[in-house]
């Protein structure tokens, strides 16, 4: 793993707005996979001023979101999907028709979550794969526990994951219990991943993804499996990492090593 610490959130957004912009600059047609919740919204924020001011182009890039509530339309304000548009699709020049995300609102979403590892396949597999973690340790919404050679699938959100998710609903139960998601195998499938961790209240779950034992009970541990899998951290969220010293030793201020 690589793990770059940086002071604060913006650098840290910065840093991973840079890795994003030279997979698409280096591969215009990448296909990316692409991450919700909060942590997420200052590098969408980043890419589109990018975009903006730069003309970095996402126009032939194709894209995978992670996981999408099931029960929920895409046209659900609170739905990934409309975060999705709200947070990026509007504001850069991506093709709307090459952009993905599991279809929460499908009849059969058993049936919805196949097609959805299908159409990865057909792209060619997801060349970067962004990710958040949550506070239990989840990626995507794969929670303690999920089997680390998980597929796309249905998985039941946990109450703390719900807890968590409830600020964007009315109430806790108006909070979804179940979503498609990609599974940890279909996440380290990807031909890179890159998961971006802010703040003290995430520092818990990153040390057990980076220092604890490969286990289902952290699935966020599974990407130490991972041969290009590099975590951006800012100062708060690797608050609780004990090898601080060497990480920085190798990617001073979350620079890249030598080597890179
Ligand atoms: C949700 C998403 C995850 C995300 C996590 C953390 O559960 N399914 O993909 O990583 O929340 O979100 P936040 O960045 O808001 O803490």
């Amino acid at each position: 793993m690589k793990v770059l610490i940086l002071p604060d959130e913006h650098s840290a957004m910065q840093r991973a707005a840079d890795i994003v912009a030279r997979t698409v600059r280096n591969k215009p047609d990448a296909v990316l996979g692409l991450a919700t919740g909060g942590t997420m919204l200052p590098l969408y924020e980043a890419l589109a001023q990018r975009h903006r001011d730069e003309g970095l182009s996402f126009a032939a890039t194709t894209s995978f979101n992670l996981d999408e509530y099931i029960g929920l339309a895409p046209e659900h304000p609170c739905s990934y999907h409309s975060y999705m548009r709200e947070a990026f699709f509007d504001r850069v020049d991506i093709d709307r028709t090459r952009t993905h995300l599991p279809k929460g609102d499908a009849d059969d979403p058993q049936a919805a979550s196949l097609e959805y590892e299908a159409l990865i396949e057909n792209a060619g597999g997801i060349d970067l794969q962004l990710l958040g973690i949550g506070q239990n340790g989840h990626i995507g919404f794969n929670e303690p526990t999920a089997s680390l050679g998980s597929r796309t699938r249905i998985k039941t959100l946990t109450d703390s994951t719900r807890r968590a998710n409830q600020r964007y609903f009315n109430s806790f139960e108006e909070t979804p219990r179940y979503a498609i998601t990609m599974g940890v195998a279909t996440i380290l499938a990807s031909r890179k991943c890159l998961l971006l961790a802010t703040g003290e209240a995430k520092a818990d779950a990153v040390a057990r993804m980076v220092e604890g034992p490969l286990s289902a009970a952290c699935p966020a541990s599974a990407l130490q499996l991972h041969a290009k899998a590099t975590i951006i951290l800012d100062d708060a969220a690797a608050g609780q990492l004990t090898l601080t010293d060497y990480y920085e030793n190798v990617h001073p201020q979350g620079r890249d090593s030598v080597f890179d």
